[in-house]
C-alpha cells in the first residue's frame, strides 16, 4: 500500500463526518488526488426530494471544476458506511464501490485527462483498488459522440 494512496483513503474517512445524509444515515466521503499531491474532497449531501441526492464523488469532482482543477486529478478514494456515533462512517469489512452514476461522472474526468483512474475503495482493514475500466466497461463518454 503506497503512502499516497493510504492518504488519499484516509482523507475519503475523514471527509465522511461532513456527509449531509439525514435521510440514509449513510455517510460517504470522497478524495481526489491532483498531480500536484493536493487533495480535494467531497461529501454526500442528500435533500427531502431525495432524488436530489448528490453522492461524495460527485461533489468532490464538481468541486474540483470549480477550482479549475478537474485536468489534474489522477486518483480517487472513496469511503462510506452507516453514520458512527462520532458523526463519520463505520467502515465496513468490504468496500464500497462507487454508484453507477459517480462512475459515469468519473469517467468524463478519466477520458478528459486520458488516464484510466485509479479508484481506492476503503474498507475496515485498507483499501481495494479498481481502475475505472473494470467499475465501467464499454462505457460511454466523449469520444462516443464523435464516433
Ligand atoms: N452515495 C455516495 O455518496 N456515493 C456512492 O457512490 C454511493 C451512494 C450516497 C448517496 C446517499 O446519500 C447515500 O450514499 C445512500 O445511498
Amino acid at each position: 500500500m503506497s503512502e499516497m494512496n493510504e492518504k488519499l483513503v484516509r482523507a475519503a474517512i475523514d471527509a465522511a463526518h461532513n456527509a449531509y445524509a439525514p435521510y440514509s444515515n449513510f455517510h460517504v466521503g470522497a478524495a481526489l488526488l491532483l498531480d500536484d499531491g493536493q487533495i480535494v474532497t467531497g461529501a454526500n449531501f442528500e435533500n427531502a426530494s431525495y432524488g436530489m441526492t448528490l453522492c461524495a464523488e460527485t461533489v468532490a469532482i464538481a468541486k474540483a471544476n470549480s477550482d479549475g482543477q478537474m485536468r489534474r486529478i489522477v486518483a480517487v478514494a472513496v469511503a462510506g458506511g452507516p453514520r458512527s456515533s462520532e458523526g463519520g462512517a463505520v467502515i465496513g469489512a468490504d468496500s464500497i464501490t462507487p454508484c453507477g452514476r459517480c462512475r459515469q461522472v468519473i469517467k468524463e474526468v478519466a477520458d478528459l485527462n486520458a488516464i484510466d483512474l485509479p479508484i481506492h475503495c476503503a474498507h475496515a482493514s485498507g483499501y481495494e483498488t479498481y481502475l475505472l475500466s473494470e467499475l465501467l466497461p464499454y462505457g460511454f463518454g466523449p469520444a462516443s459522440l464523435k464516433s
